[in-house]
């Protein structure tokens, strides 16, 4: 992989904020109508009665506070419990598409690049805006970059599956510099009614651009040390949305439709397979853990960033090794460990070294090596 860098991030973060507070007034609103209506059923033990949210429980279980979301009403309305984003017509461009181009934007800035030094776009996301055209073509038709795009989806981890494709690629020859989005809508495949879950997500952009070593002339940069990614099938964390969906009409707006998980099994399997990856990833690279300088850790949940951290380091992370961002933004799936990059690398020195690491869905994991040019 030696040679090929990280020239330039961008963020996109939509101008509302959801606190925890707002989430739960709705959530309880509506878990009041719910028991309300169904009072005599209830009392004759016929279902069972919905039990509240609380602030104090979502902060503790997860140490998320707010999310920013593209739009708030209609997830506040007990009523609704969504968000509502009217359709945009076929020559508009598409709202997930618009997220990653303000992304993208600050990206090549950062790196220096203009579309023209640009060859392919990647979109790497959780939930696509339509199964074709594909995302990244639109999005690259909005940036005027010449070359191919395609979007490629492994839920969390798609940013660093990403990054692992396109360095490959430019390895290859196959592309000078690659541009990778993860747009992320995340309100959209929530279930807002479920509450073991319906606090823990929230809607941004990151942009990644990759390049070789040698046109890279950013003053900002981190050379690809290596990667590793590693997926192992579970169904713990699931979504049966689909275009089959209209061939079985009796299962449309199912709760199955949104995202699912057992929340506690993800944890107690998930962090032992990322921990165990990671450590196996950096001796193979004959780094040990705790000269890492920096952990950009997947942004799902507090605990479980804490756990690696001590597993990965050999002992508690010290204040500001392992940046948190989920406070303010939750868990933003594929974004997560971008955002953290993206915020918080500016101090690091020529030399230092840093891992990316993603995890989630699939399961899926992915960890990048970086280390300041
Ligand atoms: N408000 C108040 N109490 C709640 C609640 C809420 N919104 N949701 C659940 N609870 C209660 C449950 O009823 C349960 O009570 P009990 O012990 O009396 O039965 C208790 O809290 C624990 O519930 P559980 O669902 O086991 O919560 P948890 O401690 O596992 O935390 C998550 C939930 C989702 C925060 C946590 O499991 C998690 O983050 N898991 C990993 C998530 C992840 O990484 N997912 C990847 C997605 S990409």
């Amino acid at each position: 992989m030696a040679g090929i860098v990280v020239s330039g991030t961008g963020l996109y973060t939509p101008p509302h904020s959801i606190s925890n507070e707002e989430l739960v007034v709705s959530f309880n609103n509506y878990v009041e109508r719910y028991n309300a209506e169904h009072a005599a059923a209830i009392a004759n033990g016929d279902v069972e009665a919905l039990l509240p949210s609380s602030v104090e429980f979502i902060v503790k279980a997860s140490g998320i506070q707010a999310r920013y979301v593209v739009e708030k009403e209609g997830i506040l309305n007990p009523e609704i419990m969504a968000p509502r984003i009217p359709e945009r017509a076929n020559d508009e461009i598409s709202i997930l598409a618009e997220m990653a181009v303000v992304a993208a934007r600050e990206a090549m800035t950062h790196a220096c690049k203009a579309a023209s030094d640009i060859d392919a776009v990647i979109v790497a996301c959780s939930n696509s805006q339509r199964p074709y055209p594909a995302v990244a073509i639109e999005v690259q038709n909005a940036l005027g970059i010449e070359g191919f795009g395609f979007d490629m989806n492994v839920a969390c981890s798609s940013a660093t599956f990403g990054i692992q494709v396109a360095a490959d690629m430019i390895a290859a020859g196959h592309a000078r510099a690659i541009l990778i989005v993860n747009p992320e809508i995340c309100s959209g495949h929530l279930n807002f009614r479920n509450r073991n879950s319906h606090f823990i997500f929230g809607d941004v952009a990151t942009a990644i651009i990759l390049e070789k070593k040698e046109t890279c002339v950013s003053g900002d940069a981190f050379e690809i040390v290596g990667t590793k990614l590693q997926t192992k099938f579970s169904n713990n964390i699931r979504n049966n949305f689909g275009f089959l969906n209209n061939a079985a009409p009796e299962g449309i707006g199912k709760p199955d439709k949104l995202f699912m998980q057992e929340g506690l099994k993800v944890f107690k399997e998930v962090v032992p397979m990322v921990s165990d990856m990671i450590l196996e990833h950096l001796r193979a690279l004959n780094i040990p853990g705790d000269s890492l300088r920096r952990l950009w850790l997947h942004q799902a949940n507090i605990h479980m960033n804490e756990m690696i951290g001590r597993k990965v380091l050999g002992r508690t992370p010290e204040e500001g090794e392992s940046p948190v961002i989920l406070d303010e933004y939750a868990n933003t799936s594929s974004a997560g460990s971008i955002i953290a990059f993206h915020k918080y690398h500016q101090d690091m020195k020529a030399g230092d070294l840093g891992i990316i690491c993603s995890f989630g869905a699939g399961y899926s994991a992915g960890s990048v090596v970086l280390r300041k040019l």
